[in-house]
């Protein structure tokens, strides 16, 4: 059985991993085609015992559906915790925010990254203690602040004067940590910068003044960009931040005590990143260079990490067509879309390993979701090869899908419903 990884890049070649030397081919637009074999073997991604326990399962549901394993997700948490072993874990729960996932990760003594007052009240109904929650939002409303501080949660982020004066209200005393904007925003394949975070002066300013609300100047957070494949990334953020650390130090005597390095570690797809060995190395290496002996907490906020690689989603065939008698590629619509938990491929900027059963002669496919909504095409511009026996019917395996697609998928876009989740 054969996986289909057959996407014309425009690859960075530090980053391209097992699929081999790239070679540039004379083209109207930039193409680059691998040498090495166009497909690889499940075992490139799941380990065979893993793959047919999801496959013996996905063969009894209906698609679309989702299914992860959660003795992946076990291991993922352990294989971070090894590789930091200095660093504290705050699941980002907007990845996944299955019960199973967010119990599996509390029994084994992972903190909580929470959004939003939904994902408080999921968390703390699983019995998190409010003393594990980071509310790592930096856009929320004061009623939110008051109803996290009720439920006993005192480590809040920001990033600007409004939402710090918020907290002082709505959470008095409460610890506070400022993000502050990074670099690398195009080596990420889902960037969190410019939303989110402020310049470095402004962190500053936030923490000054936090102390002088009454509040707790407590540390300073940045987010890498999501699918973060330039490790570099955070070694230019952590030297920002103890440039914060020193001139508040130094300056204004306020003794911060923690850095954030939220999340950015990498999921297994079609453009292969560095191991999560690698990454733990080099950052742990630019922050002891930055901090030495002084090391402040860490704490890391892993989402996509975690759960990316246990999930396959399942989909089946809906229609192939071609939209010209002379076409050189099909379009293949398939009953799940960017508005049923495919969302990371606008843009085209997650790319998942798609395996179908069927092999032999492949040719290039847009992939397109089954909604009314022409913008729910999945992949256009890189097209998939997919066998040509690919029948209206077979199934679609969307590997590395576990982290945001369940939880970004719609509510009932023309009346489809929201995708399943199945944990096994
Ligand atoms: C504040 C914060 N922390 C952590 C994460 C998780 O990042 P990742 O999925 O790249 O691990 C996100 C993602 O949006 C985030 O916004």
């Amino acid at each position: 059985m054969l996986l289909q990884i057959p996407f014309h890049h425009t690859f960075d070649c530090d980053i391209f991993g097992p699929l081999g030397i790239v070679e540039w081919f004379g083209s109207s637009r930039p193409i680059w085609k691998a040498h090495a074999p166009m497909s690889a073997q499940i075992e490139d991604y799941y380990p065979a015992d893993i793959f047919n326990r999801i496959k013996e399962f996905a063969d009894t549901k209906e698609t679309p559906f989702l299914v992860v394993d959660t003795k992946m997700v076990d291991a993922a948490y352990d294989e971070l915790r090894s590789a930091f072993p200095i660093a504290k874990v705050y699941y980002a729960v907007k990845a996944n925010p299955a019960p199973e996932i967010i119990s599996l990760l509390k029994a084994k003594g992972s903190s909580f990254d929470i959004a939003s007052i939904y994902e408080l009240d999921r968390v703390l109904e699983l019995g998190v203690s409010p003393d594990q929650i980071s509310y790592g939002n930096t856009i929320k409303k004061a009623k939110d602040i008051r109803y996290f501080y009720e439920r006993g949660v005192r480590l809040f982020a920001t990033d600007s004067e409004a939402d710090l004066r918020n907290i002082a209200k709505a959470a008095p005393g409460a610890r506070v940590y400022a993000r502050v904007l990074t670099e690398g925003t195009h080596t990420a394949d889902w960037p969190l910068s410019r939303k989110f975070g402020c310049q470095n002066d402004m962190a500053i300013d936030l923490m000054i003044l936090a102390r002088d609300l009454g509040l707790e100047p407590y540390g300073i957070s940045f987010h890498v960009g999501s699918q973060q494949r330039d490790i570099g990334a955070w070694d230019a953020a952590i030297a920002k931040v103890a440039n914060i650390f020193e001139r508040l130090r130094s300056e204004d005597g306020i003794t911060l005590k923690m850095i954030n390095m939220g999340g950015g570690f990498p999921g297994n797809y079609v453009m292969r990143a560095h191991d999560l060995k690698v990454y733990a190395e080099e950052i742990t290496r630019f922050l002891k260079e930055d901090f030495g002996d002084d090391m402040p907490e860490i704490i890391l906020e892993p989402g996509r990490s975690m759960v990316a690689n246990a999930g396959i989603l399942v989909s089946e065939v809906v229609l192939i067509s071609r939209k010209a008698r002379t076409s050189l590629h099909r379009w293949i619509f398939t009953d799940v879309g960017k508005f049923s938990g495919l969302i990371e491929t606008m843009d085209e900027a997650i790319k998942y390993p798609i395996y179908t059963e069927k092999q032999g002669e492949v040719e290039e496919a847009v992939i397109a979701g089954p909604t009314c909504d022409s913008a729910d095409i999945m992949y256009e511009d890189s097209k998939v090869s997919l066998p040509l026996n690919l029948a209206i019917g077979d199934r679609m395996y969307w590997f590395s899908t576990g982290a945001y697609t369940t939880s970004y998928s719609a509510i009932e876009f023309n009346g489809f419903p929201p995708l399943k989740g199945y944990y096994i």
